[in-house]
């Protein structure tokens, strides 16, 4: 029997989990529902997508009210950190596991034990992903002896525009002609002027020594094409340093594609009965 996913977001990453579900690249799931507030976004998808989704929705009580939904095994959060925030709660409320990509919104901490309560009381589960990045098994083993850890991420001009910070720092994107460090501070700083470019810290904060503790510097690099990140970790018995140079994906020079990857093998992992491998 078919598996049921719902997706919310149907922009750069959810567009891509959703067709590779399409193309049977995670046996026995099917896309069933999509939810987008954009209309367009939704429209295009399900262009896309050889297998017609059953419900397709801009409204989330119309979304979450749905018959289809009572038939839903997994929901895809690949959306906003606003959104995540918003919908999360009441997804594992009705009983739904869920993946959620937006991990910038686990840096509210009121939303975090909220979201741990919920899972506690509702017996499922939420994924995060590793996205852009790797080693969060190494600093889920290692954090309570961890002395020091940075995360540098380094992005072209094109990849981090838009952001808050610009307009809370009045600084001028336009006028950054070399490699330049703009940003030093901690992941809940970071996530707060970057909510769309640092998601790598949260995962980090998460899988280490949490938000405050994790410190983050933004490099802005007008010469490059890739997003890269690197991290730097000291502790007790060693240290360790990571890094990956990811291209863009082609639908968004904000995200990764290693991100994309990385959420279609969390998926995979939460559906199939497999051989769990690493930490
Ligand atoms: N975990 C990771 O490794 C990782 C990596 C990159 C991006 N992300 C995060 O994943 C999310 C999606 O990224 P993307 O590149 O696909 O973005 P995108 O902008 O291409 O797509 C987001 C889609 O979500 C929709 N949306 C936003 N807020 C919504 C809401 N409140 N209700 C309903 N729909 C809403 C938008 O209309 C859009 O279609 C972002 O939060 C991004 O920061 C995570």
């Amino acid at each position: 029997m078919f598996k049921n996913i719902a997706l919310i977001g149907c922009g750069a990453i959810g567009s891509e989990i959703a067709k590779s579900i399409d193309l049977h690249n995670i046996s026995n799931c099917r896309v069933s529902m999509l939810f987008d507030e954009d209309d367009k976004k939704i429209f295009k998808l399900t262009e896309e997508l050889s297998n017609k989704p059953d419900g397709i929705f801009s409204n989330f009580n119309d979304f979450i009210s749905s018959n289809y939904f009572k038939d839903i095994h997994f929901v895809i959060e690949a959306a906003s950190i606003e959104a995540a925030q918003r919908y999360a709660p009441t997804l594992l409320e009705k009983g739904k596991d869920i993946m959620i990509m937006s991990m910038g919104s686990f840096s509210n901490p009121i939303f975090s034990k909220n979201i741990i309560n919920l899972m506690r009381q509702t017996g499922r589960k939420v994924y995060l992903p590793s996205g852009a990045i790797g080693g969060a098994d190494i600093l889920r083993s290692v954090k309570e002896h961890i002395d020091e850890i940075t995360l540098v991420t380094t992005k072209s001009i094109n990849s981090i525009k838009g952001a808050p910070f610009f307009i809370n720092s009045g600084m001028n994107i336009n006028s950054i002609k070399e490699r330049t460090t703009i940003f030093e501070g901690n992941a809940e700083k970071a996530i707060k002027e970057f909510p769309s470019n640092v998601n790598v810290s949260a995962l980090i904060s998460l899988a280490g020594v949490g938000f405050h503790k994790t410190r983050v510097k933004v490099v802005i690099d007008p010469l490059i094409k890739t997003n890269q990140h690197e991290i730097n970790v000291k502790w007790k018995y060693g240290e360790f340093y990571i890094k990956v140079n990811n291209s863009p994906s082609p639908f968004n020079p904000k995200t990764s594609y290693l991100a994309v990857l990385s959420a279609i093998e969390c998926l995979r992992s939460a559906m199939v009965n497999d051989i769990q491998i690493g930490s």
